[in-house]
């Protein structure tokens, strides 16, 4: 870590809630790791977080363990994941990268399994190469990503992509569950004066819609959010629990091999999922045990109210129409105190 980055560690506001490791939770946290030396079943393998290199632990995982396999990789960046650098590579040095691992993978993953990987624009084209290759690629999601650096020289990067494909045609999948509620801004009505597909309620009007592969309503975890940590690359809560929610089941096991400060790990167990994860850095791997113990505590999700999602801004109507919801009133005091 660099002089800065200590110094700021160190001097966060009282309004900042990134999730740090203290030292007297080391012990207990890092006890509940599991490390891989010999081939393992399942049942040691099941809600765990696996402290190792995914090169040495994969070949010692069973075969078609994993309904849901969720991979978010380094990119092909310069980045420092907590002082192990990952350095930018030729494209097609990249793409031998990633196809070393994916390759790997595969056995892991059962006929019915779905996969997703996450990517940005300079890495796309070598996750669909290597993933086509061994999968049936279905679609291309792109969220849109606020946050980020603007550019004199070029436009700013905001957006990132997430492959998604099958193991085979019988691969879950429910768009039901992963609907958006978004205000209505034009109101229009039948005939009858009855809304026309959307919802009139004393909290406001609403309408319900698809899915689709353009997601515009994610935020990115930052200080003022309960699930932020220092790590440089975590996904929003909100984004890994579309994926598993419309390709997975209660009770289906999710796997994520890069599994950095465990997002997919703890929004599998929140959603009433079995996980596994691998990561190869001790201090991400006791961030995603602290979150999971914080997850047996509150399963809420922020922007997820139990049922449907809730576009960005939406707090006004999340906490009104909470009310009524054990689920909603969860989520939306979650909300609440990350916006404090
Ligand atoms: C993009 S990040 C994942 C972030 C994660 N999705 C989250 O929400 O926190 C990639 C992670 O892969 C880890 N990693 C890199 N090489 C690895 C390897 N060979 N085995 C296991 N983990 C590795 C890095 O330490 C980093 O935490």
């Amino acid at each position: 870590m660099s002089y800065d980055q200590e110094v700021m560690k160190h001097e966060r506001g009282p309004m900042n809630r990134t999730l740090t490791i203290e030292d007297r939770e080391r012990d207990l946290l890092g006890s509940r790791l599991q490390t891989v030396n010999t081939p393992e079943g399942l049942e040691h393998l099941k809600n765990k977080v696996i402290f190792g290199d995914l090169f040495k632990c994969v070949d010692l995982l069973p075969d078609h363990f994993v309904d849901l396999l969720i991979i978010d990789p380094p990119y092909n960046l310069d980045k420092i994941y907590n002082g192990n650098s990952f350095r930018k590579m030729q494209p097609n040095e990249y793409t031998a990268w990633v196809e070393s691992w994916m390759v790997k993978l595969v056995r892991t993953v059962k006929p019915s399994g779905s996969i997703y990987v996450c990517c940005d624009w300079q890495s796309s084209f070598a996750i669909y190469e290597a993933l086509s290759k061994y999968f049936i690629v279905k679609n291309r999601i792109t969220w849109e990503r606020e946050k980020g650096r603007g550019s004199r020289t070029n436009w700013k990067n905001c957006s990132e992509d997430i492959w998604y494909a099958v193991a085979s045609k019988e691969a879950t999948f429910h768009p039901d569950r992963v609907m958006t509620k978004r205000k209505v801004l034009a109101p229009y009505r039948h005939a009858n004066g009855a809304p026309k597909d959307w919802n009139e309620t004393e909290a406001g009007n609403y309408r319900l819609t698809h899915p689709s592969n353009l997601w515009t309503d994610i935020t990115v975890p930052f200080w003022s959010m309960p699930e932020n940590t220092d790590h440089p690359a975590q996904k929003p809560e909100k984004l890994i629990a579309k994926l598993i929610l419309a390709s997975s089941n209660p009770s289906d096991l999710v796997f994520d091999p890069f599994l950095g400060s465990g997002t997919t790990a703890v929004v599998a167990k929140k959603l009433g999922r079995m996980y596994c994860g691998i990561e190869i850095d001790h201090e991400y791997c006791l961030l995603a045990e602290k979150r999971l113990e914080l997850a047996s505590r509150s399963s809420a999700i922020q922007g997820y109210d139990g049922e449907t999602f809730w576009e960005r801004n939406s707090l006004g109507e999340q906490r009104r129409l909470s009310r009524g919801s054990a689920v909603g009133r969860d989520a939306a005091k979650h909300t609440q105190e990350s916006l404090l």
